[in-house]
């Protein structure tokens, strides 16, 4: 399939956000991707359900957010109302991943599961027939424009293989450090979706930044 793209707002400017919602609105881009953090999971605070909701009232585009809190199950129905379109959570913060899946299906949402750089991939062996997204980390969680850790790409090609073995209709998105030096060797390696923060919000054309992404 044609690859998708996932600008993280973490790199947006807060104080011209809808200029930046916006700009999304006009690109080639597929997703919004909307990094929520607690400072317990990862040692950052992000922003939370008012700022989410801006976003959707503006966004023309599904919200893809990801979870970085622990419990995300007390939230579940809260983010769906925000207007989440695909959730995801870390594999590190569910003890009952495979209730949470469900919990995050039920309210019609896409269920993603996230890993850390150092969760390997067969743990998501006896789940992986449930989900709809698998979230790779190429960075450790909790800021944006860090740089990207090559192991992840091995890992995606575990995972592909992995989706394909059960017959999973999973996609693989990647996070964390994504730009034009690895972008290739990510979709090659069998990634879906590419996110993105830094690399477009820093660059002077962030349209022709996305377009290139999309159409490598
Ligand atoms: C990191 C976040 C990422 C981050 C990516 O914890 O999950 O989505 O915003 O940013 P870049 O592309 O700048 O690494
Ligand atoms: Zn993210």
């Amino acid at each position: 399939m044609q690859h998708l793209i996932s600008p993280s707002l973490l790199s947006a400017d807060f104080g011209n956000l809808q200029r930046d919602i916006e700009m999304i609105n006009k690109s080639e881009a597929d997703w919004f991707h909307l990094d929520i953090m607690d400072g317990v999971f990862v040692p950052n605070i992000s922003f939370g359900f008012p700022v989410i909701k801006y976003i959707k009232k503006h966004a023309r585009k599904p919200l893809d957010v990801h979870l970085m809190i622990i419990d995300p199950d007390r939230y579940i129905e809260e983010f769906n109302k925000a207007g989440a379109d695909i959730l995801t959570v870390h594999y590190e913060t569910c003890n009952h991943l495979h209730r949470t899946v469900q919990n995050i299906k039920s309210h019609g949402m896409k269920a993603g599961v996230s890993l850390n750089p150092h969760t390997p991939v067969h743990v998501l062996e006896d789940i992986i027939a449930d989900i709809d997204l698998v979230l790779i980390m190429s960075v450790n969680p909790g800021f944006g424009g860090q740089k990207f850790i090559p192991n992840a790409l091995d890992k995606i090609k575990k995972l592909k293989k992995l989706i394909l073995d059960k017959k999973s209709n999973a996609l693989i998105e990647v996070d964390g450090g994504v730009d034009q030096t690895n972008a290739k060797l990510l979709i090659d390696a069998g990634c879906d979706v590419l996110v993105a923060g830094n690399y477009i919000f820093g660059s002077p054309d962030q349209i022709k930044t996305i377009s290139e992404l999309r159409n490598i």
